[in-house]
């Protein structure tokens, strides 16, 4: 019999989702499709990457829709939907209003997908992760939060900026949640497998590791009128390729915790095995003490937004 093609869905066709669009159609890796409630955007866009595919050599297909009875059948369905944060707009403001856009999408997409798996971009990712579970009803292997690849990379870049070496001969992880209160670990890191804290003094790790926890803001502050979007989008090309490829690479990820590092029915993000079925492994790291309350500290405010956001609004 003849094996159906592949299926990735986007949710969310604005800078992240549009270019994790790309990144997927241009591999050919899947069939695409890409969803917004706006009306032609996604059309739009996916009609001008389609005309791109006789440059690039594709045999794949990608379109736009505002309707999300085209997602039906996805293996995976990529949620970057959600509002930016608007002038007045508290965080809770945003995190209500970015709950309810996963309530819709999520509800709209699992009874179509039931075989799908979520990759789950839209912030505060980690706490948008747990709703995006709990309304699909999967099992948690197959939600999966993307904030650890980003954060790795950028901690990634800037060690290769200052050492002077190919990005891609750095290797690191992260931990936590993805926000402020992340966890990078410079005792994980190394360059072509030289361990970091030979190569750098602990005061410049440190800064770095600065840089790497407002690596967002920073954008932010360059751009003015928007957020990161190329780096997000490869960081979700990268989960997609290793599910849909059964890479099992091994990946810092918002993954469903169930007493490893001690931590219970929460998402954070924690080194994976991401496979064909999502979440193949969780890997559990022998941690300092301090890297254990900084953990610690990150998935207790994790829980504390996610609290938030399923209580009912006073
Ligand atoms: N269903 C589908 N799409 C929606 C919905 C909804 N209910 N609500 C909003 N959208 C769409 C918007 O129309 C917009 O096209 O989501 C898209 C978001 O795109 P951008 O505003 O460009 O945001 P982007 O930079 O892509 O970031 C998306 O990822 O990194 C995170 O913090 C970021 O939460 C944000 C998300």
């Amino acid at each position: 019999m003849r094996r159906m093609k592949t299926k990735v869905s986007v949710i969310g066709s604005g800078n992240v989702g549009a270019t994790a669009a790309q990144l997927i159609y241009q591999s050919g890796i899947a069939d695409v499709v890409l969803f917004d409630i706006v009306e032609g955007v996604p059309q739009g866009k996916a009609l001008d990457l389609a005309e791109a595919g006789p440059l690039w050599n594709i045999s794949s297909s990608i379109r736009g829709t505002n309707d999300l009875a085209d997602t039906a059948g996805s293996d995976i369905i990529v949620v970057t939907a959600g509002l930016p944060r608007k002038p007045g707009m508290s965080r809770d403001d945003l995190l209500y209003a970015n709950a309810n856009v996963m309530r819709s999408v999520v509800s709209g997409t699992a009874p179509l997908s039931p075989d799908g798996i979520y990759i789950v971009v839209t912030n505060p990712m980690d706490v948008m992760t747990q709703i995006s579970w709990k309304i699909s009803g999967f099992r948690p292997q197959r939600v999966i939060g993307m904030g650890g690849v980003l954060d790795a990379s950028r901690f990634r870049t800037f060690i290769a900026f200052e050492l002077g070496v190919a990005p891609a001969d750095v290797e690191t992880l992260v931990l936590g949640g993805h926000g402020d209160l992340m966890v990078p670990l410079p005792q994980y890191t190394t360059v072509k497998g030289i361990p970091l804290p030979e190569l750098l003094s602990a005061q410049r790790i440190a800064e770095l590791i600065d840089r790497t926890k407002n690596g967002g803001a920073e954008i932010v502050s360059l751009l003015k009128t928007g957020s990161a979007y190329y780096a997000p989008a490869a960081s979700v090309f990268q989960m997609v390729k290793s599910v849909l490829s059964d890479e099992r690479r091994i990946l810092p990820c918002a993954a469903y915790l169930d007493g490893e590092y001690g931590v219970h029915d929460l998402f954070v993000g924690v080194p994976v095995v991401l496979g064909r079925n999502g979440v193949e492994k969780i890997i559990e790291l022998a941690l300092t003490d301090e890297d254990k309350r900084l953990f610690s500290k990150s998935a207790v405010a994790v829980k504390g937004l996610v609290e938030t956001a399923l209580a009912p609004r006073k």
